[in-house]
């Protein structure tokens, strides 16, 4: 984090701790934290008050947060700099989703596309805290007064709407949130499944669409070479019309830097199976060394215990500012301890 006399912009966001991340998450997100983390004042949070909208078992719950944290330390984040911290750690994340809540429409909530789609997928369990979880994501962002949102494309419409209800709020009671925007990276902000190269990548898909960031090197090669191409042989990017090669494209091109006139160029008409080997090539050496160190910090649980300690006490710190804030417009009685 800067200095406390320089003011950098902020940036917040979350990756829930269910499943394992995958190369989506990575490139759609993940990366991009450690790309922005020299520029901002960076906040990340393991959201696990959001994975309970689905039922999760309890001690792998605990262990995947603690996983999703070893794995924002070992693609370099550095908690001195960045606070890595658990959203549960933090109890106004709850409390201002409840005042946000009150700020907020049915409608809107109905038309959000993810709880359509997780209310499809979990028809059995169609609880509240599903309908309210985009309140919730509003509340994490608008606590830390936030400029920036990395994120997928798929949480575009979430943002957009923490958007509107920042300003709405705003409307009421003069500036008390900043309004944040998305950023959302040109290449690789939707990462395809590679089975279905027309739907977005998900860990909650089966294991062969989807490459974790904890796979082994094997692992990633097989399924990049089963990955869903066409019959053209032909290496260029159009997503319309070459779904599953121009993915792979995107995916070498964030990885290593080349643009897809360069990919064409170094790959086209050499067969598929030459430019799949190369998307592992690139994947595998980027996880690699990420995979040896979360190995590391993972078996490190005193370590973990202290960043998750100290990055939440600051977090309160700075939440804390925000909620009196808020507590004070909305016309709470102010409590002196
Ligand atoms: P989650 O946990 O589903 O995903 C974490 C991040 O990864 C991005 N992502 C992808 N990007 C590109 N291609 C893909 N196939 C892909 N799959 C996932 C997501 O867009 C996301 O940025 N609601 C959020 C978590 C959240 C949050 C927040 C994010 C809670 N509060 C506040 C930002 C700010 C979610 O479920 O992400």
């Amino acid at each position: 984090m800067a200095q406390e006399n320089e003011k950098h912009q902020v940036i917040f966001s979350g990756i829930q701790p269910t499943g394992k991340l995958t190369l989506g998450n990575y490139i759609g997100a993940l990366r991009n934290f450690k790309l922005l983390e020299d520029s901002y004042d960076c906040i990340y949070s393991i959201v696990d008050m959001h994975a309970l909208t689905v039922r999760q078992n309890p001690t792998e719950l605990r262990r995947a947060c603690l996983s999703v944290m070893s794995l924002f330390l070992a693609v370099g984040l550095d908690p001195e700099k960045s606070l890595i911290y658990f959203q549960s750690h933090v109890s106004g994340h709850a409390e201002l989703a409840w005042v946000l809540n009150c700020f907020t429409y049915m409608g809107e909530l109905s038309r959000m596309t993810q709880f359509k789609d997780k209310s499809a997928k979990h028809a059995d369990n169609i609880n509240a805290g599903l309908f309210t979880y985009p309140v919730l994501m509003a509340a994490d962002i608008l606590l830390y007064q936030t400029d920036l949102v990395p994120i997928g494309a798929d949480q575009k419409q979430h943002l957009e709407l923490a958007r509107d209800i920042a300003e709405r709020f705003n409307g009421v009671y003069g500036d008390v949130f900043t309004v944040p925007d998305a950023y959302i990276p040109k290449i690789g902000g939707r990462v395809m499944s590679l089975q279905e190269p027309t739907r977005k990548m998900s860990k909650s898909d089966p294991e062969e669409t989807y490459i974790a960031m904890l796979d082994e090197p094997a692992v990633i090669r097989r399924k990049l070479r089963r990955a869903v191409t066409d019959s053209e042989n032909s290496v260029r990017f159009d997503p319309e019309g070459k779904p599953g090669i121009s993915n792979l494209m995107s995916i070498l091109s964030t990885l290593t830097g080349m643009s897809m006139d360069e990919i064409s160029a170094a790959y086209d008409g050499r067969g598929y199976g030459v430019f799949k080997d190369a998307v592992a090539d690139a994947v595998i050496a980027e996880f690699e060394p990420i995979q040896k160190r979360y190995n590391e910090i993972f078996a490190d649980k005193a370590y973990l215990e202290q960043v998750m300690t100290q990055c939440a006490e600051r977090a309160r710190r700075i939440a804390g500012r925000t909620l009196t804030k808020v507590r004070r417009k909305v016309g709470m009685a102010a409590l002196k301890l």
